[in-house]
């Protein structure tokens, strides 16, 4: 038996909701709601070591820790939390949640012109791949967005980063481009993302 209990919570935003997930007898369950203060470090710690695996091979190491601190910082996240929904730019870090309550994965996005979502964030205990929770968390942001009026959805991904462009491009996702993505000290192109995206 599995289903999905989606409910309104009402905050800032239109539609800012959890979904409980059951999933089939003796298998996990996850519930996938809004991050919630206290959160942050395990949110860091599941990006951080996702982003960094996904990353091996296609970006410095140099730059792999740079932009994990920099992106993946307690201090940071805490803020990203607490302000939720403040915009429709940043509808907040959504999380996959065990039954004993340990984050195992994140994601965030908001809209930015007009009715283009992007996906800013999306990582998983890479132990946990393959199980359906990163389309569950998807799904969640996806539903945000159209709350607030999204129509198509955008991500960027690391060219060649063989952990993800698979599971856009099983979710709908087409690439429609190719741009920098991280600049070596010299001035040179060190990796690309592809621009991904899908209409929702
Ligand atoms: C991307 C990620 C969140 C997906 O989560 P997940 O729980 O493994 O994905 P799901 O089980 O929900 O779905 C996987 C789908 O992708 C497909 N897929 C194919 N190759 C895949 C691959 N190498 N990796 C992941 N998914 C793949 C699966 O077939 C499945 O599609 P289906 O349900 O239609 O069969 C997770 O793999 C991850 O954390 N990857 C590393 C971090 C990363 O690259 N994040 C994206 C940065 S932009």
């Amino acid at each position: 038996m599995s289903g999905l209990l989606l409910e309104a919570r009402s905050r800032r935003l239109p539609l800012l909701c959890f979904a409980i997930v059951a999933r089939g007898e003796g298998v996990p369950s996850y519930e996938i709601r809004l991050a919630r203060a206290g959160e942050e470090e395990a949110i860091c710690d599941v990006c951080r070591e996702g982003f960094a695996v996904s990353s091996d091979g296609l970006l410095t190491s140099a730059n792999i820790e740079r932009r994990a601190q920099e992106y993946y910082n307690p201090t940071r996240v805490r803020q990203e939390i607490a302000t939720a929904g403040d915009e429709p730019r940043w509808l907040g870090y959504v999380v996959a949640v065990s039954e004993a309550g340990g984050v195992v994965g994140a994601a965030g996005g908001g809209i930015s012109e007009g009715t283009a979502g992007n996906v800013y964030v999306l990582y998983l205990d890479l132990a946990l791949r393959g199980q359906g929770i990163g389309t569950l968390l998807l799904d969640f942001v996806t539903e945000q967005q159209k709350s607030v009026g999204a129509t198509e959805q955008w991500v960027s991904v690391t060219e060649g980063n063989n952990l993800g462009i698979p599971f856009y491009l099983a979710r709908g996702f087409v690439v429609r481009g190719r741009v920098p993505y991280v600049m070596a000290d010299d001035g040179t192109v060190e990796a690309h993302a592809l621009r991904m995206s899908r209409a929702i």
